[in-house]
């Protein structure tokens, strides 16, 4: 069929238009404004849980639900391995009403979860986590590969990084669901070209970045090299205010030594206790306790109050830091 000059040219200009909206694809996002009078955000972060509550991951889930009670939390971040050893077979899964709704009971914890993947949840099927038939199952559950929550003053970037580490792609142990992921080089590339613009583009007080994966750590995974190398000079030139992960099975305050970033661990929601940390400069570890528990996060517009709790519902560790924006008078 031979086509003449205007077809051609409105095909190359629908092609180009395609081809743009590939490179600059954007994350999808979520609104999830805070609701109490003053305006404040509070949350609750927990990592490494799906054990059928074993572990003291229900010790850890009671005591969520007590703080998230308190706080009157406004919704719940996971920072990934969601169900061990192997994530999900598929949507009907038992492994996720005996891990998750049967664990997380309290009224408390009726609020919309935020989760990202981790390696072992990339051990099982990715689809079933990622899947909209969840939702059918327990309504507050909702995990997505890399998305934004916009929360006004403050912006979460959540960001998939196991496909960042080169070990899985020549590991022999284990298989992962690479579905949607290769090629492996296009995928990364996008995801950072993404958060970099979608950082870029925000006007948040605040910017948190989630993922599983550690970029330091003093624990038994240590520092996850492939994303000191590729995503942290985005969050340092964009002004990232916290990079919260799990991985490591402890809760953790790095301070970085260069800026005001600072690297939170939320990894303790079950199987901890692994007695291994690394030396580390103590002006840089703030905290480091390789035991179970969560952390808190209290977000106003002048302030993000953070704290880690143990399974006795005990204070472990506190830490503020400011923000005062210049206001017109
Ligand atoms: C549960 O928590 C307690 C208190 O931190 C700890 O002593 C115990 O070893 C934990 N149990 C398991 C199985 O990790």
């Amino acid at each position: 069929m031979a086509l003449n000059n205007k077809t051609t040219t409105i095909l190359l200009v629908v092609y180009t238009v395609v081809a743009t909206v590939n490179v600059v694809a954007e994350l999808q996002r979520f609104d999830h404004r805070p609701t109490k009078a003053d305006g404040s955000l509070d949350i609750l972060v927990v990592g490494d849980w799906g054990r059928r509550g074993l572990y003291n991951q229900s010790d850890v889930a009671f005591q969520m639900g007590k703080m998230g009670e308190k706080m009157n939390v406004d919704f719940i971040v996971s920072t990934g391995d969601n169900f061990y050893d192997d994530g999900l077979t598929d949507d009907n899964d038992p492994l996720f009403v005996e891990s998750f709704t049967k664990i997380y009971t309290a009224k408390s914890l009726q609020k919309q979860w935020y989760s990202v993947l981790g390696n072992h949840d990339y051990r099982g099927n990715v689809f079933a986590q990622l899947s909209p038939a969840l939702k059918q199952r327990d309504s507050k559950w909702l995990c997505l590969r890399s998305f934004i929550v916009n929360s006004g003053i403050v912006e979460f970037f959540f960001v998939d990084t196991t496909p960042f580490q080169d070990k899985y792609f020549t590991e022999e142990d284990h298989d992962y669901d690479w579905r949607g992921i290769l090629p492996r080089e296009e995928y990364l590339s996008n995801v950072l070209k993404e958060v970099e613009m979608a950082l870029e583009e925000s006007s948040a007080t605040w910017k948190i970045v989630i993922g599983h994966h550690t970029i330091f750590s003093a624990g038994h995974h240590g520092n996850t090299q492939e994303l000191v190398d590729q995503l942290l000079p985005i969050l340092e030139e964009k002004e990232v205010d916290l990079y919260i992960n799990g991985h490591d099975h402890c809760l953790q305050q790095i301070s970085s030594p260069n800026s005001q970033l600072q690297f939170l661990t939320s990894g303790g929601g079950s199987k901890a206790w692994r007695g291994d940390i690394n030396q580390w400069n103590p002006n840089e570890l703030k905290f480091y306790y390789d035991g179970q528990g969560f952390m808190t996060l209290r977000i106003t517009e002048d302030e993000i109050d953070v704290a880690f709790y143990d399974v006795f519902g005990e204070i472990l560790h506190e830490w503020s830091t400011s923000k005062y924006t210049l206001k017109d008078s």
